[in-house]
């Protein structure tokens, strides 16, 4: 009898059905924010230098993500074009993440080390000079824009409250550390590779002089996939940090 009235009440069956579902999508997500393998250890991740960021900044402003995805999913195609798929982990401190919804040039979440520098400069610049038929568009401009780098330490420290674990040390070196990256060899540059190890340290655009845009993409795009260290990861256990 109970069951009548709520049927024949479509407001008290809505509401009723609403607290339902809302029960059911509690018990299933709430507890991801709490257990402790939601985003599995690797070794290997670390914040981004601040070239890295700079450059992943210029990578959402350029709209890159309407074309590439950077997510490699768990099927076979996907594992042998692209290499191991992607970790929870790779994209912790991705605010926002880039997995894209969209393909219409690759995945480039393990383009990292793929290609030289070189190529990457020539490939921004103008596409067509390295795969005669692309139809990504040329960014010659990046090239010739110094990166505005006054403010790294600032959005590094806005990153910090959303979860990066990003140091006062590097904070307060930020500048610093966003030149070191393109001078190798230098005492610097040292002193960057302590802060954010395995760092790649070169002269990305290939141009003398001030830091480019195109320098701090280049130096995202050749991070992207190489930090966690696959030789010791095992997807059906604990691993360590
Ligand atoms: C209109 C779509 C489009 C946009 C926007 C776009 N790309 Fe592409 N991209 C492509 C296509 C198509 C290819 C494959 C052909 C080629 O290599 O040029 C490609 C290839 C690449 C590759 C080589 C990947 C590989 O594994 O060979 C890189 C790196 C890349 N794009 C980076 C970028 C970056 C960085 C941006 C933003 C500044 C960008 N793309 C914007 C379509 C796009």
């Amino acid at each position: 009898m109970k069951h009548e009235t709520l049927e024949k009440n479509s407001i008290l069956l809505l509401v009723c059905i609403l607290i339902l579902v809302s029960i059911g999508g509690i018990v299933q997500i709430a507890p991801l924010f709490w257990v402790e393998s939601t985003i599995e250890k690797v070794r290997g991740m670390r914040p981004y230098t601040p070239l890295e960021q700079a450059g992943r900044d210029i990578y959402l402003r350029e709209g890159c993500y309407t074309c590439h995805s950077q997510m490699i999913r768990t099927l076979r195609d996907e594992v042998e074009r692209y290499g191991h798929y992607s970790l929870a982990a790779e994209s912790m401190y991705d605010h926002p993440f880039q997995w894209g919804s969209k393909r219409t040039g690759p995945d480039l979440a393990r383009v990292g080390g793929k290609y030289s520098d070189q190529w990457h400069a020539e490939h921004m610049i103008n596409p067509r000079a390295v795969v005669p038929e692309s139809i990504m568009p040329g960014y010659p401009f990046l090239a010739t824009t110094p990166l505005n780098s006054a403010d790294i330490g600032a959005r590094m420290a806005a990153l910090r409250i959303a979860g990066v674990p990003y140091t006062d040390d590097m904070i307060k070196n930020a500048v610093a550390d966003l030149k070191a990256q393109i001078n190798p060899d230098s005492r610097p540059a040292r002193e960057l590779l302590k802060r954010y190890p395995k760092a790649k340290v070169a002269k990305f655009d290939g141009r003398p002089g001030e830091v480019s845009e195109l320098d701090a993409l280049i130096a995202y795009l050749q991070m992207l996939g190489t930090l966690v260290d696959f030789t010791a990861f095992d997807a059906s256990g604990p691993n360590l940090r």
